[in-house]
């Protein structure tokens, strides 16, 4: 038995942040962020909204295209690093939005790797057989925790959601997936404050430690190699090659980190999604977004094989096979 995505759902907000736009209060220019990251434009969340509003707004998608019945959701797990609260959890605001009856759920933290954590979760809750249909979401709203006096980072992320409704299939789902977790990486890519370590507090408004920190030269080099020895793992070990995988979906945080990733993998261009100029690196939602744009259009199809992979702070990432399920008319 096998885990399958049978629907996806995506959102992004309407509000579209241009490279321009930055050049008017940082030492930057739209050239260089296009050169140097693929990224175009980003979204950005209005205020007063949160990760849930998001979330809610991609799981009404992934409903309305299957006319799924919401209650019979037996899980939602919730991938992000800007819950709405750190408690209560996303996952509950999201099961009280639509008053879901008799599901549980939960919040997890693994950054840009978050959406393949939910998603080999939920395929270990799909083959113990005790669940049936459980929501996976990413989501993210980066400009709530992005200085913007900071060139080296605010540029690079944008806010955005996507779901997936895993059920159990005899033909189609999850292969074979590896995850990975490297916590020395930790000091390259980080938020120090409003934890327990560093409770918040004037000095750390003032210190702006509730803000994104990354040395991006260091987490470059480890994205490309850690997203290509896991991915080469799973491609040797399940027979898979340039001919008969369909469709790359990596973690979008740099196009010429994708690029060059692919390339070592040595996949054609037109094996390779990219979108990060139209959305940045939305995080955990970047994975789920891709995939339904994928849908969208019609770029896969049933039987396709897949392949996902990402890599993000922790440091943390993983690769993930699908022979794909869902009719693409
Ligand atoms: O999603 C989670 C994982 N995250 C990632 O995978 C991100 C990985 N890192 C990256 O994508 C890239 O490292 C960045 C896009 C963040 C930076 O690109 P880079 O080619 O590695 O640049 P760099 O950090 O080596 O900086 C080169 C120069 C520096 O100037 P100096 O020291 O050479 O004078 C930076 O200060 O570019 C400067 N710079 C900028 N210049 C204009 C950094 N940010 C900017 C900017 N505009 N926005």
């Amino acid at each position: 038995m096998y885990a399958n995505i049978t629907s996806v759902g995506k959102f992004l907000p309407k509000n579209i942040i241009k490279n321009s736009e930055f050049e008017n209060f940082l030492d930057t220019t739209d050239e260089w962020i296009k050169s140097r990251t693929g990224i175009e434009e980003r979204r950005k969340l209005d205020p007063g909204k949160a990760s849930s509003y998001m979330a809610i707004k991609a799981i009404e998608k992934l409903i309305k295209k299957i006319k799924l019945d919401i209650h019979q959701v037996d899980c939602i797990i919730v991938s992000t690093i800007t819950p709405d609260m750190v408690f209560p959890s996303t996952a509950c605001l999201i099961q009280n939005y639509f008053k879901i009856k008799n599901c549980w759920g939960f919040d997890l933290s693994a950054a840009c790797s978050g959406f393949l954590f939910g998603l080999e979760t939920a395929n270990a809750l799909i083959k113990s057989k005790i669940y049936k249909k459980i929501i996976v979401v990413g989501v993210d709203t980066m400009s709530s925790i992005l200085d913007y006096q900071d060139r080296n980072t605010s540029i690079l992320f944008g806010d955005g959601a996507g779901a997936v409704l895993v059920e159990p299939s005899k033909n189609y789902g999850i292969i074979d997936c590896e995850l990975g977790v490297d916590g020395s990486g930790s000091e390259f890519l980080f938020m120090p404050g409003g934890g327990s370590l560093n409770k918040t507090s004037e000095k750390t408004l003032k210190n702006k430690m509730h803000y994104v920190k990354q040395n991006g030269a260091v987490v470059f080099k480890h994205a490309v190699k850690g997203m290509y020895d896991i991915t080469k793992k799973i491609m040797l070990r399940n027979d898979i090659n340039n001919k008969n995988l369909k469709l790359f979906i990596a973690h979008q945080a740099n196009k010429r980190i994708i690029e060059s990733t692919s390339q070592r993998l040595k996949l054609k261009k037109e094996q390779v999604l990219i979108n990060i100029n139209k959305y940045a690196n939305t995080t955990a939602a970047s994975i789920p977004i891709a995939i339904s744009d994928a849908c969208d259009k019609k770029l896969i199809k049933k039987n396709d094989k897949i392949i996902l992979t990402a890599f993000g702070a922790g440091f943390t990432w993983g690769s993930c096979l699908l022979k794909w399920g869902i009719s693409s008319d």
